[in-house]
């Protein structure tokens, strides 16, 4: 389809320069802890900058400990790591902790929450989501632990910078002796109220990790952190991360290696980056809540967040179109098709004709339990098994609330150097959507 052409879209001009889904924004100062680890010298994996970021850090989000290390991915493999080496013990060096073992895991997140914990030789059973917050719902939780009462570790994420259901999450996981490896690359600076006391995400579970990826609340053009308030836990993963070495004159090694640390290079970003965190959330804030005043009247609503509980980040502002508005859209492994119908519309059809006049926008994350990677991994929703619940002899099947909203949402471009008419333009384009010809 030609997007110019359309009359839906007469009058719209694409946008000169790009719209982004989310771009860093560097404000100068990074350039001074960069150019400081250069002139000193230390631009390895040691230095002021990594040693300045993780107090800075440990300090915003109210925990004890912070380790800076090579990306979120990093982080959330030794925190996984930890979890199995605490619940099963020690593996051995060709072997991961959880081998034999399944782990709860979020199901509509980033594949890099969960891969960990196949790292780890683990096998991740996906928790559906509720249609709240988008993120673990409890309900399915309690189902799973039905099913399989012996688990003993659950990885949790939060979307898109909304908290979850923590204070549900963690009361479950108390009662069946489970350990939580929270996920909170995605929700730098969202808050959570727990038992009546507003916390920071990233520190909600035993093992906590945050990532400063390029398109992050803030970044450090990679980095991510572990964080924790055990020491014990904090040096295992600072000894892991830096090839563990044990305390010889040589290089003496008892247990696996992994070259994870964040270098100072990379920390000075981050350091420059921190002072900026909550003016980028003030940012996101506006433009997430410039979109639902512009969409106001349309079949669509943003995604949502327990306002009494949560205070989200807002990193990525999405929308999820009404049933009765959505047009036929089908999704293959690498394909889809849509058709267009009057007064209806559907995510490839918005995010084309996004990309047709040059802004970016981007599918919810498809769930895991739908990637072919892990389609054969169970998956637990509300109703339980959310596997094979169809019958060809019985009407109605089963829910899945994650393939609904993959189905129907979508990330709108959530940059927070958008200007508000970009932003307009933007809210226009997905109007013209929606119009009849
Ligand atoms: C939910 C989630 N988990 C983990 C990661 C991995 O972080 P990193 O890219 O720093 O490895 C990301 C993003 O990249 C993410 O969005």
């Amino acid at each position: 389809m030609d997007f110019k052409t359309d009359p839906r879209f007469a009058g719209i001009e694409p946008f000169r320069a790009k719209i982004w889904l989310a771009t860093p924004t560097m404000h100068g100062d990074e350039q001074r802890w960069v150019d400081e680890a250069i002139r000193t010298n230390w631009v390895s994996t040691v230095g002021e900058n990594i040693n300045e970021v993780e107090k800075q850090i440990a300090e915003y989000v109210g925990c004890k400990y912070a380790v800076a290390l090579s990306c979120g991915t990093a982080a959330l493999h030794l925190a996984t790591k930890l979890a199995g080496e605490r619940l099963y013990g020690q593996a051995r060096p060709n072997a991961g902790t959880l081998q034999g073992h399944r782990v709860f895991c979020s199901d509509c997140t980033f594949d890099a929450s969960i891969n960990p914990v196949a790292y780890e030789d683990g096998e991740a059973v996906f928790i559906d989501t509720e249609p709240d917050t988008w993120n673990m719902s409890p309900e399915a939780l309690e189902k799973a632990f039905e099913i399989y009462p012996e688990v003993r570790l659950i990885v949790v994420a939060h979307l898109y910078g909304t908290p979850g259901k923590m204070e549900e999450i963690k009361r479950i996981a108390d009662a069946h002796g489970a350990l939580i490896v929270e996920d909170a690359a995605e929700s730098l600076g969202a808050k959570y109220r727990l038992g009546g006391q507003w916390v920071e995400t990233g520190t909600l579970g035993q093992y906590n990790c945050i990532s400063f990826n390029g398109n992050k609340i803030i970044t450090g053009s990679a980095g991510g952190m572990f964080l924790t308030d055990s020491k014990e836990d904090a040096d295992k993963v600072r000894k892991w991360s830096t090839q563990s070495r044990e305390a010889a004159p040589w290089y003496q090694h008892e247990e696996i290696g992994y070259n994870y640390r964040m270098s100072n290079i990379v920390a000075g970003v981050v350091r420059g980056q921190i002072p900026y965190l909550t003016e980028h959330i003030a940012q996101k804030r506006a433009v997430w809540e410039r979109y639902e005043k512009g969409f106001a009247g349309l079949p669509v609503k943003m995604n949502p967040w327990d306002r009494e509980k949560s205070i989200p980040n807002f990193w990525l502002s999405c929308l999820i179109i009404d049933e009765d508005a959505m047009a036929p859209m089908v999704r293959g492994e690498r394909d889809y098709l849509y058709k267009t119908e009057p007064g209806k519309s559907s995510p490839q059809e918005i995010l084309d004709a996004l990309a047709a006049f040059n802004a970016e926008g981007r599918p919810i994350w498809k769930p895991m339990h739908l990637q072919p990677i892990y389609r054969t991994h169970a998956f637990v929703t509300a109703e339980g098994n959310g596997r094979g619940r169809s019958n060809a002899y019985i009407a109605g099947s089963g829910v899945d609330i994650g393939a609904d909203i993959f189905r129907r949402g979508l990330c709108l471009p959530s940059d927070n150097k958008m200007t508000p008419e970009q932003q307009d333009a933007v809210i226009e384009i997905v109007k013209r959507c929606f119009e009849c010809r």
